[in-house]
């Protein structure tokens, strides 16, 4: 009896939170459960609280994200169930080996005071683009594929409540004309298997699994370290590698993970389990030189079943690489605005002062219309919630 009570308290608190207040599901179970080990049971899944827990579970490779709309028309990898998911990997996975990630690639540095995610965002999506078709992107294809690529982050960061489908429509069939180029320089250009792919599949790999993929990751990982520099300059001076690390501990950048029930077991819930504060030694604090050892779980912020990042290498050194070109310069300073809160979801965008040469005198600067973003991020927050039918 008591334990029933204790399912359908668990569930009213998690579920109504999640409806209510402006913090994404993710967040909200570690909120609740931070300290907890072991499984929640709610009334139709479990929420799992810690990595060990996590680790001890059955082997699925079930998709991770199965229904939400954020990325329409398109089909990621990551929603795929079907025995096609495996071809759509294999082939993905092949096309990644071939990106070059130690050429030389030059971008203007944002030097301005204010939201810089959108102007990371945008050198990240040229870069992608060279990346995968070998080639700068042109003017009429920026044009016609930026707007797209943007929107589905928009969506997903909650900054607005529905798909701007006319867009991502021009997105779609601006790729299809490069996909019917004869370039050498694509990744793909040899591969049959990726010729063998329909046309939507093929689209969607291109412009949802690596163009879009590098876009959102890269631009959240390169903020989050430009956020954490001016804080720990020495730190990051001395071993970047742990610094990284520990960034992604601290800031993992997917929020949540779930599974339909396999065998006898339970369908699933779980979310930022490094934040869960079981088995790290002082876990809120920034602390890079945790990584010199292994007394502490494994960091799963790359995944950590068949469906982890198939791209961390390259995901790694090219947020690496802008990084370290922006802060090996020691006349450029960073400065966040004083009314800025740090958070995982950059539910703010990523509020800077990036300078270059003398400091000007007061470094103190706030940005504005902070609680109206609040406001229209509560909303767009809900509608998500709703639409996110993995959840339930
Ligand atoms: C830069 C830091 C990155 C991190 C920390 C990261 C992390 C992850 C994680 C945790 C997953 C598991 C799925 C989830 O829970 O959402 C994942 C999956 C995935 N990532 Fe990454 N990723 C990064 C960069 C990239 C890049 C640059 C690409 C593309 C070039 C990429 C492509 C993918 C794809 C396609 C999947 C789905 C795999 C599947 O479902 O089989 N990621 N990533």
């Amino acid at each position: 009896m008591l334990k029933s009570l204790k399912v359908f308290y668990h569930t009213f608190l998690f579920y109504g939170c999640a409806l209510l207040l402006p913090v994404p599901p993710g967040a909200l179970a570690w909120k609740l459960f931070r300290n907890k080990k072991g499984k929640v049971p709610f009334i139709t899944r479990d929420l799992i609280c810690d990595t060990e827990t996590l680790n001890a579970l059955p082997k699925s490779d079930n998709s991770l994200d199965e229904f939400t709309t954020a990325f329409t028309p398109f089909i990621p990898l990551l929603t795929l169930n079907d025995t096609n998911w495996n071809l759509r990997r294999s082939i993905l996975s092949t096309g990644l080996k071939k990106i070059n990630i130690d050429q030389n690639f030059t971008f203007d540095i944002p030097f301005k005071k204010g939201d810089v995610y959108w102007d990371f965002y945008k050198i990240i999506f040229q870069i992608g683009f060279t990346l995968i078709f070998g080639r700068a992107i042109t003017k009429p294809e920026f044009d016609d594929m930026y707007l797209g690529v943007a929107d589905i982050n928009r969506l997903i960061k909650r900054q607005t409540g529905s798909a701007d489908i006319k867009s991502r429509w021009k997105l779609y069939h601006r790729t299809v004309t490069l996909l019917s180029e004869d370039n050498r320089g694509f990744i793909f250009a040899d591969s049959d298997d990726f010729r063998s792919l329909n046309e939507l599949d093929r689209v969607s790999i291109v412009v949802e699994d690596l163009l879009t993929s590098m876009c959102i990751q890269c631009t959240d990982l390169i903020c989050h370290l430009l956020l954490l520099y001016p804080l720990f300059k020495k730190e990051f001076k001395n071993n970047v590698d742990n610094c990284i690390s520990e960034t992604l501990r601290l800031y993992p950048l997917t929020d949540i993970w779930t599974r339909k029930s396999i065998n006898n077991h339970r369908a699933w819930i779980a979310s930022l389990m490094q934040l869960n504060r079981n088995g790290w030694d002082d876990p809120d604090r920034f602390k890079p030189e945790r990584w010199d050892t292994n007394d502490h779980p494994p960091l799963i912020s790359w995944g950590f079943d068949a469906r982890s990042c198939p791209a961390s290498r390259v995901g790694y050194n090219l947020s690496k690489k802008i990084f370290l070109n922006i802060t090996s310069n020691e006349n450029i300073w960073i400065l966040p605005a004083s009314n800025y809160q740090h958070c995982r979801t950059f539910t703010a965008g990523c509020q800077l002062w990036i300078g270059n040469g003398n400091k000007p005198d007061s470094l103190e600067w706030t940005y504005k219309g902070k609680w109206k973003n609040h406001l229209q991020q509560w909303l767009f927050s809900r509608l998500r919630v709703i639409d996110q039918g993995e959840l339930w």
